[in-house]
């Protein structure tokens, strides 16, 4: 059994992921010129992107951790999202920059951003891998976006169904007879 075989259609080669996060790198080292941003990925979906986006940037910069979920094992979200890990330092005062793998209704970023706000950093950016802009239903933007997509359910570098395929090196499109059968 290979993990392959349950893709659809690869979406993003690893070349391609390589090649936008590294822009993206260099659009935050520039944004960012002078400052030591504090990079806040968000578990567990973006933890490739995040190891490489930090490696794209060549600014001081930190990194912590926090981890919220909404999804559990199905491809629609709930509409609940509950903190399972939060971050280790204060925010106070920092120029935040939140990472994440997909920005789908938005209902995961539009909590999380109350929640940061309430620390009160000194300014607090978005950088999603993927938008679905068609899915949002609550009113979220990002600042930096790796790729916009269509509604597919994707996987791989990072993104999971069921906890499985975040170790795929690109992002392909799930079969649907993968999760119809569930
Ligand atoms: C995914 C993803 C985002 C969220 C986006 O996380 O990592 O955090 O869903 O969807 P939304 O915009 O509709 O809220 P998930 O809950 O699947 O957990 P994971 O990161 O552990 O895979």
């Amino acid at each position: 059994m290979s993990i392959h075989q349950d893709i659809e259609q690869v979406l993003y080669t690893e070349e391609e992921l390589r090649r936008r996060v590294k822009e993206l790198g260099r659009q935050i080292t520039a944004d960012y010129a002078g400052r030591e941003p504090m990079l806040v990925s968000v578990l567990r979906g973006s933890y490739i992107f995040m190891a490489d986006l930090t490696r794209a940037i060549s600014l001081d910069v930190t990194v912590d951790f926090m981890a919220v979920s909404s999804y559990g094992a199905g491809t629609v979200s709930s509409g609940q999202v509950e903190i399972k890990k939060d971050l280790s330092d204060s925010i106070e005062g920092k120029d935040l920059i939140v990472v994440e793998d997909i920005l789908d209704s938005g209902n995961t970023l539009y909590y999380m951003m109350d929640v940061l706000r309430a620390r009160q950093p000194a300014s607090i950016r978005i950088c999603t891998l993927m938008d679905k802009p068609e899915r949002r239903t609550k009113p979220i933007t990002a600042d930096y976006v790796g790729f916009t997509i269509p509604d597919a359910f994707i996987v791989g570098y990072g993104l999971d169904y069921a906890e499985k395929y975040r170790n795929l090196p690109y992002v392909g499109v799930l079969k649907p007879s993968v999760y119809d059968h569930k």
